[in-house]
C-alpha cells in the first residue's frame, strides 16, 4: 500500500526499536502528570492522537481510562496492541490520518504528546493547515469543556540553533517554521534514510490557533521528555507542552 507520507513510512521501519529511544523512558512519570493534569475519574473516555506504541494509553488503560489511539503508522499499532495485550488492557486503536480523523464519539480529554502528529509534516503537507486540522478533528472529537494536552516541538529552540546557512541550503524555512533532517532507521533489508519535515511552534502561535478552533490556553510549560513540569519553557528545550480546554463549538 502506498504511504501517506513520509512519517508513515519512517515509523513503520522504526516501530520495532521505538521504545528504545531514551525520550520514551519517562512514561509513568507522564502518565502520572496526565492524571493530575486532566482530573478525570477511572472510567473517563481519552482519545491518544498520534498514539504510536500505545505507551500512554496502555498505561491509562492499565489505570481504569478507556483509551482510543489513533496512529497513521501500521506498525507502530502493531506494536501497541501487542503493549497492550501484554499489558492485559483493551484500547481500541484506529489506523488513521490525524489530519483526516473524524469521530462523532465524545471524549472527556485528549492527549497529543510528544509531536504525536501535530507537527510532523509529509513533504508535501500545508506547514499551517497540517496542525489545525488536527485541532479541529480533536474538536469535534471532545466534550464541551474538555482539556486537551499536547507537547510540541519548540520554536524558539529551532530558531535559536538556526544559522543562516540552514536558511540558504533549505534545511530551516523562517516563514513556515519547518525543519528538513535526514533521518535514519532499521528495516528488514537494512538501513533506510528519508528526509523528514516537521515544524516547531513558538507560545504565541499556539495560543492564537487553539483559540481559533474553539480552545482556550490555560497554560504553556516546558513539555521536553524527562523535564514535564509546572515550569516555564526553557528557550533551547526541545519540546512544549499546552493544556488548553474546549470553549466552544466551530
Ligand atoms: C514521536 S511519535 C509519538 C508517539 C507517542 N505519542 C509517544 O508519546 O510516544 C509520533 C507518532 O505520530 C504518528 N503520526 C505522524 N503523523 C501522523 C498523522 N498525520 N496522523 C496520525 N499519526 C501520525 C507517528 O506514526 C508516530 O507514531
Amino acid at each position: 500500500m502506498t504511504k501517506r507520507n513520509e512519517w508513515e513510512e519512517f515509523f513503520d521501519g522504526h516501530a520495532p526499536a521505538y521504545m528504545e529511544n531514551s525520550f520514551t523512558k519517562n512514561t509513568l512519570a507522564e502518565v502520572d502528570f496526565l492524571i493530575e493534569e486532566l482530573q478525570l475519574p477511572p472510567g473517563s473516555r481519552i482519545l491518544d492522537m498520534g498514539c504510536g506504541t500505545g505507551r500512554h494509553s496502555v498505561e491509562l488503560a492499565r489505570r481504569g481510562y478507556l483509551m482510543t489511539g489513533v496512529d497513521i503508522s501500521s506498525g507502530m499499532l502493531d506494536e501497541a496492541r501487542k503493549a497492550a495485550n501484554e499489558a492485559n488492557v483493551k484500547v481500541d486503536w484506529i489506523h488513521a490520518d490525524a489530519t483526516e480523523f473524524r469521530s462523532n464519539d465524545t471524549f472527556d480529554a485528549a492527549i497529543c504528546l510528544c509531536e504525536g502528529a501535530f507537527g510532523l509534516l509529509g513533504k508535501d503537507g500545508d506547514p499551517f493547515e497540517h496542525g489545525l486540522s488536527i485541532l479541529r478533528n480533536i474538536s469535534t472529537a471532545v466534550k464541551p469543556n474538555a482539556k486537551v494536552i499536547f507537547t510540541v516541538l519548540n520554536g524558539l529552540a529551532l530558531i535559536r540553533r538556526s544559522k543562516q546557512e540552514d536558511v540558504q541550503q533549505g534545511r530551516f524555512d523562517p516563514t513556515t517554521m519547518a525543519e528538513v533532517s535526514p533521518m535514519e532507521y532499521d528495516t528488514s533489508e537494512g538501513k533506510k534514510s528519508l528526509l523528514l519535515r516537521e515544524r516547531g511552534f513558538v507560545p504565541t502561535e499556539l495560543v492564537m490557533m487553539f483559540r481559533q478552533i474553539g480552545f482556550e490556553v490555560q497554560d504553556i510549560w516546558g513539555g521536553t521528555a524527562g523535564k514535564w513540569g509546572r515550569r516555564q519553557i526553557d528557550l533551547d528545550e526541545m519540546e512544549i507542552m499546552v493544556t488548553a480546554s474546549k470553549t466552544s463549538i466551530i
